[in-house]
């Protein structure tokens, strides 16, 4: 069912902030069309380079305005030229040139973070917040977004997947599990609304645990959900070199069955191409992308009021403390 529009304006989702494009895709020529939870945005530079982000719709006669164009760090409509500055201005009526238009006639523009390659966007305005991605400072880490995959499904169902490890030895056969150790380990998992998922002291036997394994080995690690669709997987320190290779998820909710995925890889390894490292990341998202397009509801069932009920084996901690952080903040985006 559509959330109401009053329902869309309290919606937890609002108040967090989301990647909504490769940082690179955004010049200072033409503005970006985005969406994000149901609603269009706009995205342009403005003449210092930073990206702002307005509702996708001329305040004058409606215009879709990432059809327009982007000179001197202003935003053009593409109907009648009104020109938008930084901060979402209307610095210019071309039909009125003498008229200095009031702040009625501009966007409700809002600044756009640029962080991990990526453009986040926090809808209600306020300041957003960057990802919590430990690894981003390292620099013994060699950093690559990979994706954006598309995926015609939820947003906690890409989060649940990426926790999920039971799905290993089945999904991912000969590359991150194999039937003979589908067990899964005991593992501490902690949850609060304040600080996220924290699963601790994960192990699982990998085959080809990455794109350099040359046979299969027990990968320790934890995961942790800083926000309700950002998932970090965090192997355990190298013993000699002291670094943590780590992987984030990073999901755009475009609509509540409708999303965009980012992988972004903090890893050693600098001597392999983007092209190679991608090519791995893409066999094992391919792999998953078929089973996450099956599952039914595409949302997740957290409420009584869903059409169907999920049930539970021991396994499932993370998953289920997942769907506890999800109740605790109260969430409707992505559920049913
Ligand atoms: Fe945008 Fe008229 S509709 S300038
Ligand atoms: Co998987």
């Amino acid at each position: 069912m559509p959330l109401s529009p009053a329902a869309v304006q309290d919606d937890p989702a609002r108040a967090c902030t989301h990647p909504v494009l490769d940082a690179a895709d955004l010049g200072t020529q033409a503005p970006v069309g985005v969406r994000l939870l149901e609603e269009d945005w706009v995205l342009w530079r403005d003449a210092a380079g930073q990206a702002w982000a307005a509702p996708d719709r001329c305040p004058h006669r409606g215009a879709r305005l990432s059809l327009g164009r982007v000179g001197d760090g202003a935003l053009a409509c593409p109907y009648h030229g009104w020109r938008f500055g930084a901060g979402g201005a209307c610095v210019l009526v071309p039909a009125v040139p003498g008229w200095v238009p009031p702040a009625s006639h501009g966007l409700r523009a809002v600044p756009v973070l640029d962080a991990c390659g990526l453009l986040w966007l926090r809808p209600d305005g306020r300041p957003a917040q960057p990802p919590a991605f430990a690894a981003e400072a390292d620099l013994r880490l060699r950093k690559l977004n990979v994706g954006p995959y598309e995926v015609a499904t939820s947003a906690p169902r890409i989060v649940e997947n990426f926790l999920d490890m039971a799905h290993f030895s089945f999904v991912h056969a000969g590359w991150l599990g194999d039937e003979a150790h589908a067990a899964v380990q005991p593992h501490a998992v902690s949850v609060s609304a304040e600080a996220g998922l924290w699963a601790q002291g994960c192990q699982a036997w990998q085959p080809q645990s990455n794109r350099l394994s040359t046979e299969g080995s027990w990968v320790a690690y934890d995961y942790r959900v800083p926000a309700p669709f950002t998932a970090v997987l965090e192997k355990a320190p190298d013993a000699q070199a002291g670094y943590r290779e780590s992987i984030a998820l990073f999901i755009q909710p475009q609509g509540q069955e409708a999303c965009r995925v980012w992988f972004r890889l903090a890893v050693p390894d600098f001597e392999s191409g983007d092209a190679q490292l991608r090519a791995f990341q893409d066999t094992i998202f391919a792999q998953d992308a078929p089973v996450l397009l099956s599952q039914r509801p595409r949302r997740l069932p957290l409420t009584e009021a869903a059409p169907v009920q999920e049930v539970h084996c021991a396994a499932d901690r993370s998953s289920a403390a997942y769907r506890r952080y999800l109740r605790a903040l109260g969430w409707r985006w992505g559920v049913c």
